[in-house]
């Protein structure tokens, strides 16, 4: 558990910190050279790939340097992960972060122009004299468990901890309204291997990678809190995008010259990296779609039509968005089958023990989201899959709100299917993941009939392809395919448990923050969340709260999000969303919460 310490306002637009500026130290390049050395030094250590190259500033991706090599994730075919508390892994392997100055616990000493990000060991404030106005570089955060009901509650919480380490009281909370800084503070007796679990998170170098967020909305700068919708895109991906039409655009599998061949690896690649980042078995487990919906649609379409019939039963959850409820219908209708729903509580929280009640021996397929898009509840998927297999059923994981939030392993998780959008996870629309165990999308027909999926056609009978190209007919979007790759890549460079943690203390924030404003009713409070603060403001209608917000650049999604029955559950038809990705930060949380707290001022409105 870390300690919030509030710090005076910090630089506008600060840059990343400077090593170079702090007296008596060696340049950043003879810093990056000596910490590649170190690093190559340990035992089992891969040396960085550009020891001499410039630059080390943290957990920036866009150009990749010693500092940024891919963490070494999870080969395909590694065993699942152990049940339990999982090791973390990083952006950079973890020797070498400790390694970084970044790292190290340093304290901004007096001078210092710009703005560094995390000082690990004893927090400090920056001289006034390099504060500014108004901070927009920031990536404060807090790390406090969820529904504190407020800023007392977390005091207290605070304060325990101060009381169990023997540490002072906890520094005083924010104003509201304030925009400061904040710094994960550990006392100094915190080991250093301790230290090391926690490398530098540079969220303004992150930012950096994403031209988008420089774009301005109603002449003030962007604010993207609609990542459950979409998320953008780092210069990595579209740069992916141009190299492929520039250098490698062809159709695959079809042809013996270069560009096929290029585009053929390319694509293929993709399909590696997908299988490895869900730490599925093989690449043959991973069909590209367009999207999840796609996805569910493809299993309820080949196996739900093969495996589901009259009185069977399909349990979804009442989380479920559209996209995993109506294509379960239409197959219910068709099959004579019936839909079983897993209520959830007021929290918004699955009720395992009625799951439990819906299984018996005609529950054929159990359908769950893995976050929910509308209330960001993370649901139990491990105890839902047990609990399905042990009734006989199959499990179809939705997780196109998980992906890009936290470590997936679907053979840990031990999911039959587990479906996901690129889109979502940084990569283009248009593409989107099936991952299915081997054995079941063997014995699953096709779905669409055409060219690539086939072996040999006559005008009598078709023999198809195996898995996965049986379920790719004609062709598929190749580039966009490419382009999921490179995202994961980059996702993988930043280390998707330092992108957990970050937006996990980040939720945390803004719930803190917005909770307690006059009027504000939040509609999902999970003891387990990721990403979204759904939420209704007295006197106004969610799309007025969002067409308010968008007048200040702040984009977020006001609406049913195409989640009705789970709204309807808390007696609403729409909320106001905002939701995170690891490129947002405290300022921008505050920048929301001034609008909201202005609309909550506002006298002698109706509710429309
Ligand atoms: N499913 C997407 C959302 O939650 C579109 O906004």
């Amino acid at each position: 558990m870390t300690m919030l310490t509030p710090i005076a306002d910090s630089p506008a637009g600060a840059l990343p910190f400077s090593l170079a500026a702090i007296p008596g130290l060696p340049d950043e390049t003879a810093l990056a050279r000596l910490a590649g050395e170190l690093f190559r030094a340990l035992p089992g250590s891969e040396a960085p790939s550009s020891p001499s190259a410039p630059g080390v500033s943290g957990l920036a991706i866009g150009e990749p340097g010693p500092a940024l090599q891919p963490v070494a994730a999870p080969s395909v075919g590694q065993a699942p992960v152990a049940a339990g508390p999982v090791a973390p892994e990083f952006g950079v392997p973890e020797a070498y972060a400790a390694a970084l100055p970044m790292t190290a616990p340093i304290s901004a000493p007096a001078g210092v122009p710009g703005s560094p990000y995390y000082f690990l060991g004893e927090a400090t404030a920056l001289s006034s004299a390099h504060q500014a106005p108004t901070p927009v570089a920031d990536n404060h955060v807090v790390a406090h468990p969820f529904e504190l009901p407020g800023e007392v509650a977390l005091r207290r919480v605070l304060d325990e901890i101060a009381g169990e380490r023997s540490l002072p009281a906890a520094a005083p909370l924010p104003a509201p309204g304030h925009s400061g800084y904040y710094f994960l503070d550990q006392p100094a007796s915190v080991p250093r291997a301790d230290a090391a679990r926690f490398p530098a998170f540079d969220v303004q170098a992150v930012r950096r990678d994403f031209p988008i967020l420089a774009e301005r909305v109603n002449g003030k700068p962007l604010v993207w809190f609609d990542n459950a919708a979409t998320t953008q895109k780092p210069q990595a991906v579209i740069d992916r995008l141009v190299q492929f039409y520039q250098h490698e655009n062809s159709n695959i599998h079809r042809a013996a010259h270069e560009l096929a061949a290029r585009s053929t690896d390319a694509y293929e690649a993709a399909r590696s990296k997908v299988a490895r980042f869900l730490g599925a078995s093989s690449a043959e487990e991973i069909i590209f779609v367009r999207g999840a919906t796609e996805a569910i649609n493809l299993v309820a379409k080949t196996w739900g039509k093969q495996n589901i019939g009259e009185g069977d039963e399909i349990v979804v959850s009442l989380l479920e968005h559209h996209a995993n409820i109506v294509p379960w219908q239409q197959l219910a209708k068709e099959n004579g089958a019936h839909i079983r729903v897993i209520p959830v509580d007021d929290k918004g929280q699955i009720l395992l023990q009625e799951y439990q009640r819906l299984l018996n021996d005609r529950t054929k397929l159990v359908a769950v989201s893995q976050v929910s898009n509308a209330l960001g509840t993370v649901t139990p998927v491990k105890e839902i899959v047990e609990l399905a297999h042990r009734a006989g059923a199959r499990v179809l994981v939705d997780g196109a709100q998980s992906v890009s939030h936290m470590r997936v392993n679907v053979q840990a998780i031990d999911a039959d299917f587990f479906v996901f959008s690129g889109h979502k996870v940084f990569a283009p629309t248009g593409i989107g993941v099936v991952y299915g165990k081997r054995d079941i999308l063997e014995d699953m027909p096709p779905w669409q009939g055409g060219g690539n999926m086939i072996a040999d056609v006559t005008f009598e009978r078709t023999l198809y392809q195996g898995v996965p190209a049986r379920f790719e007919a004609g062709t598929g979007n190749i580039a966009d395919a490419v382009g999921l790759g490179a995202a994961i890549d980059y996702v993988e460079r930043i280390g998707i448990e330092n992108i957990s943690r970050y937006e996990h203390d980040l939720l945390a924030y803004a719930t803190q923050r917005v909770q307690p404003i006059p009027g504000i009713r939040l509609i999902g409070t999970a003891d387990d969340k990721a990403s979204v603060l759904s939420f209704v403001l007295a006197g106004y209608r969610p799309e007025e709260v969002g067409a308010a917000l968008n007048e200040e650049g702040i984009a977020v999604r006001a609406g049913h999000h195409c989640a009705q029955p789970i709204l309807r559950r808390f007696g609403v038809e729409a909320t106001v969303r905002p939701s995170l990705a690891f490129y947002n930060t405290c300022a921008e949380v505050d920048l929301l919460v001034s609008v909201l707290q202005r609309l909550a001022r506002g006298k002698g409105r109706a509710v429309g």
